[in-house]
């Protein structure tokens, strides 16, 4: 059992880590630790200076030395002498606000808790244990029930909260966060995931200060501009060494993480909705349950972190037919025409690509209603047949016969104002009576908090989906939300609907994934705008960026690593000069970052020359060889592109049998020596063959005198090495 319980004495232990809690004699449960596994209470590090001004509560009588403001407490609750930042807020019945939270009761399950209408961790019975404990407030009936999923054997715990209305009166809930994280005063530092549309996911660490930092999204969905995901570590920490914590939100709408260092120099982390855009009302008897965020311990550096969050996601958020199995090498047409196409050029593209082994033809944007351009059209799914003469279904034989497989994209949650769907049902577009609409790329969001717009949606996706031969969805999302109100709440509870959003997205997204197993979907967001685990437990890949630029999408993919497993990652080849950046880079180092994820091209094959299409043909070959390996090894960051001047990664397979190391040099340098990076996770008393020149090393050399990587010419060029063991 990974969970011990003894007079109300908590730890959990992981194969590498522990979580201990306890419950004093006031009933106040204390985090005492997350970290490496000690063999020891923890709790001889509770300390309890005299502080003043910071309160006590009243059963602790003429205590000084004990203050709720200044001890590590497991859930924060707001109003009642702790006064930092908490992790749940609500106003009673009454207008107060206070809640002082002491533990009831505790309960322990094998297997993993699920969440009603929120995506969670799965895990089987023989694989995780669950932990339940009880919190109630002492004057009010309002319950907190916190719930720990432990993977013992992947080092994650997972945690959520349930808020539960025991009382007479009606209570609202002003904020509920998923995780409350105490750690002991430290050299902390955090890490995050800041950006913009094209430009996804930049890591930032920095030093914590004393008082609140903070990121999060009032978007309506996770955004580009932050991802919700943080790491917190210690200021020696590396890739390789040092002691980290990472937490991942799996939610997909606003969120929150917040992490003060205190006066004391300890330091809180709460992660979960965001408050900004949250209220919730609950009736007597009513409950409300929190997302979940995944919890992540590495005394090795982040490089060990990240492999615990790849192998979390991979196995036990992702589903459906394509968790594991190998994802088609696609051709999507949406920088190769935009909006301009008709049947006979989409047969062009495919029949091309076709003949250099891809898999999959993707018809993106554009397809259907009146949609040539991107300010109508959106909400009207049905086929465009100006375009497509014959429809789909002419054009989907065409394409199977070539022996691909066909996928096409949705917007499924915008309409636009020029649409019948708009013109039939203006109401079920997100606006406030009486006041113009916020448009974002031309477009309106529909009320997805509406569950007969959820049910139309449903109807005309699965008609599409039933009709015709489609394996692949993408679903794209472009823009980000305000406006919120609902006609389906009073006005007392509009505040509820961002949230309202996200269950009804995710209910849609559930039933259909449930009732076509055999679709690819793939989420996508303007890019990689709505990037997280909550996403990744419908959609096994998400286009990771609109921005197709190699260079660029070294330090967008870098950054994605951090949590998110290469299976994930939609990347694509794209001509040059790039769309976006206007930065021309060779095809072959482009091959080598789109392979860093779920493989594709974006460009008309057909412009391209006899030796550039044959050099896409091997690059498909290859691909398909090392696809295993790329998505089912383990995935290692060798450098940092923000400071090494070159991004490399690599590939080592479970049995440390192979290895592949990929990589980009930005800048040519004259005169110079070759660069070297040092491998990581290979068997070093093993022998590596590198597979192109035949040189033999030891494992130990290339991890602690690495690799010389081959002379490379001209900017941003891509390198590749692959090693064999042998024997
Ligand atoms: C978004 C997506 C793109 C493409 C366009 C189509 O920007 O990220 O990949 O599908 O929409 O409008």
């Amino acid at each position: 059992m990974a969970v011990k319980v003894k007079d109300n004495f908590f730890s959990i232990e992981t194969r590498n880590t522990l979580y201990q809690m306890k419950t004093d004699e006031y009933g106040v449960l204390y985090h005492l630790w997350y970290g490496e596994k000690t063999g020891c209470r923890m709790d001889y590090l509770l300390d309890y200076p005299d502080v003043g001004f910071s309160g006590s509560p009243y059963d602790a009588g003429n205590r000084r030395d004990y203050s709720l403001d200044t001890l590590p407490l497991e859930y924060a609750a707001s109003g009642a002498g702790d006064f930092r930042v908490s992790a749940v807020s609500v106003t009673h019945g009454d207008g107060s606000t206070a809640l002082d939270l002491r533990f009831r009761e505790y309960r322990l399950t094998k297997g993993k808790y699920s969440i009603p209408g929120l995506p969670a961790v799965y895990a089987g019975e023989d694989e995780a244990e669950t932990l339940e404990i009880v919190l109630g407030d002492r004057a009010s009936g309002v319950e907190v029930t916190l719930r720990y999923g432990v993977l013992e054997r992947i080092d994650v715990i997972t945690r959520s909260a349930v808020i539960v209305n025991a009382g007479k009166d009606a209570v609202t809930v002003n904020s509920a966060h998923s995780l409350c994280l105490d750690i002991p005063a430290g050299d902390w530092e955090w890490v995050h995931f800041h950006g913009r549309h094209n430009m996804e996911r930049q890591v930032e660490r920095v030093p914590l200060i004393h008082g609140i930092q903070e990121c999060g999204s009032r978007r309506g969905t996770s955004s580009h501009q932050q991802n919700p995901s943080v790491i917190l570590c210690e200021r020696s920490c590396t890739e390789s060494a040092g002691l980290c914590i990472g937490a991942a939100l799996m939610y997909s709408g606003g969120f929150q993480a917040c992490i003060e260092k205190d006066q004391l120099n300890q330091v809180r982390l709460v992660m979960g909705i965001q408050p900004d855009t949250f209220s919730w009302r609950l009736e007597a008897g009513e409950s409300f349950y929190t997302p979940e965020a995944i919890l992540s311990c590495s005394a090795e550096g982040m490089g060990r972190l990240s492999q615990q969050f790849h192998s979390v996601i991979r196995n036990h958020v992702c589903r459906g037919k394509y968790k594991l199995a190998e994802r088609p090498v696609l051709i999507n047409n949406w920088e190769a025409t935009y909006f301009h196409f008709d049947e006979g050029k989409i047969i062009e593209i495919a029949r091309q690509a076709s003949e250099l082994g891809i898999d999959m033809l993707v018809l993106d944007d554009g397809w259907f209603g009146e949609r040539d351009s991107d300010n109508s059209g959106l909400g009207d799914w049905f086929v465009n047949e100006k375009k497509l003469k014959g429809g789909l279904q002419n054009l989907i034989t065409q394409v199977n016969r070539m022996g691909m497989k066909f996928g096409l994209w949705f917007e499924p949650e915008a309409v636009s104002e020029e649409s019948r769907l708009y013109r039939e049902h203006p109401d079920w577009a997100i606006q406030i009576p009486g006041r113009e609409p916020v448009r974002g790329r031309y477009q309106l969001i529909l009320d997805l908090s509406n569950p007969a717009v959820t049910d139309y949606l449903y109807q005309v996706i699965s008609k599409i989906l039933e009709e015709n031969h489609i394996e692949y969805v993408k679903w794209d999302m472009n823009r980000s939300i305000c406006d919120w109100y609902t006609a389906g709440l009073p006005g007392t509870r509009q505040m509820e609907m961002p949230h309202r959003y996200v269950l009804g997205l995710y209910s849609l997204l559930e039933r259909l994934t449930e009732d076509f197993p055999e679709v690819l979907f793939e989420g996508c967001s303007g890019g990689g705008g709505r990037f997280d685990a909550g996403m990744l437990y419908y959609c096994p890949q998400i286009w990771c960026s609109d921005d197709t630029d190699a260079y660029e999408r070294c330090f967008i993919q870098y950054g994605t690593s951090f949590f998110y497993p290469v299976s994930a990652v939609g990347s694509h080849v794209s001509a040059v000069p790039n769309h976006q950046t206007g930065r021309t880079t060779p095809l072959k180092t482009r091959g080598i970052v789109a392979m860093a994820g779920s493989f594709g091209y974006e460009l008309d094959l057909n412009c391209l020359t006899g030796e550039e299409k044959a050099e896409v043909a091997e690059q498909v070959r290859k691909y398909k060889g090392y696809r295993r390996l790329i998505h089912d090894g383990r995935y290692y960051r060798l450098s940092n592109p923000f400071a090494d001047g070159m991004s490399a990664w690599s590939w080592v397979s479970e049995d440390r049998k192979q290895a592949l190391v990929q990589g980009v040099i930005f800048r040519a340098v004259p005169n110079s020596l070759r660069r070297r990076v040092r491998l990581t996770g290979l068997d070093g008393e093993a022998h590596y063959r590198d597979r192109e020149s035949g040189a033999v090393y030891t494992g130990a050399a290339l991890m602690s005198g690495g690799i010389l990587l081959p002379w490379t010419r001209g900017d941003d060029a891509a390198f590749e090495v692959y090693l064999e063991r042998e024997g």
